[in-house]
């Protein structure tokens, strides 16, 4: 399975995915890594195993026709390794439904909450806040809205009392990356297929 990963933060999550491929637990092959931060985490752990890398930035504060270019340069980007599937891991942009209709490949995310609760780029943080006593993560396709696509996988974790948003997300990282890995394999092997 051809796949694109994308990618806002240390990329802890697509290292994991890395490194089940290179170990032959995961039939994938991981095209190249995109950013929306130029020297992001992600970016630089691609790079040091040798997957291309790129960046389309999108400034702070962008009107809506500059997000629409935005969203035109990252898609023709992505477009051009011609992937099976595209995979948002810690990527913290919205991709437009133009976007998504015209990739014509599916998008799957990994969200650090048990949604459909918790949606939005404070999973954590919101429900900490809540006063929740689990949470968790989820894998699911991405859909035109903000983490409302169908659900594939989750994985529960339990908040501590003493918990900050920092050692929940850690936690909740460690679920996440096998969560995400057992997914792709998952669809690699055709026992999960996606619209
Ligand atoms: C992950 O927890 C991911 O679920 C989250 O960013 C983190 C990235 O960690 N994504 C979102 O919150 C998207 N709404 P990483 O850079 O260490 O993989």
């Amino acid at each position: 399975m051809r796949i694109v990963i994308l990618a806002s933060g240390s990329g802890s999550n697509m290292q994991a995915v890395i490194d089940a491929a290179a170990a032959g637990e995961l039939a994938v092959d991981i095209l190249a890594v995109g950013s929306d931060v130029a020297g992001s985490g992600a970016l630089e752990r691609a790079e040091r195993v040798g997957i291309p890398s790129f960046a389309v930035g999108l400034e702070p504060g962008a009107s809506a026709a500059e997000r629409q270019a935005w969203n035109e340069r990252l898609r023709e980007t992505v477009a051009g390794y011609r992937p099976d599937v595209l995979v948002l891991s810690g990527f913290m942009r919205i991709l437009s439904a133009e976007f998504l209709d015209r990739l014509g490949v599916p998008v799957i995310n990994t969200h650090p909450a048990l949604l459909p609760s918790f949606p939005g780029a404070h999973g954590v943080r919101d429900a900490l806040a809540a006063g929740m006593k689990i949470t968790g993560c989820t894998v699911h396709q991405v859909d035109a809205g903000v983490d409302t696509g169908p659900i594939l996988a989750q994985a529960a974790v339990e908040i501590l009392p003493d918990d900050d948003e920092t050692s929940l997300h850690e936690r909740i990282k460690v679920q996440e990356r096998r969560l995400l890995v057992e997914t792709l394999a998952q669809l690699a092997q055709g026992d999960l297929v996606l619209r």
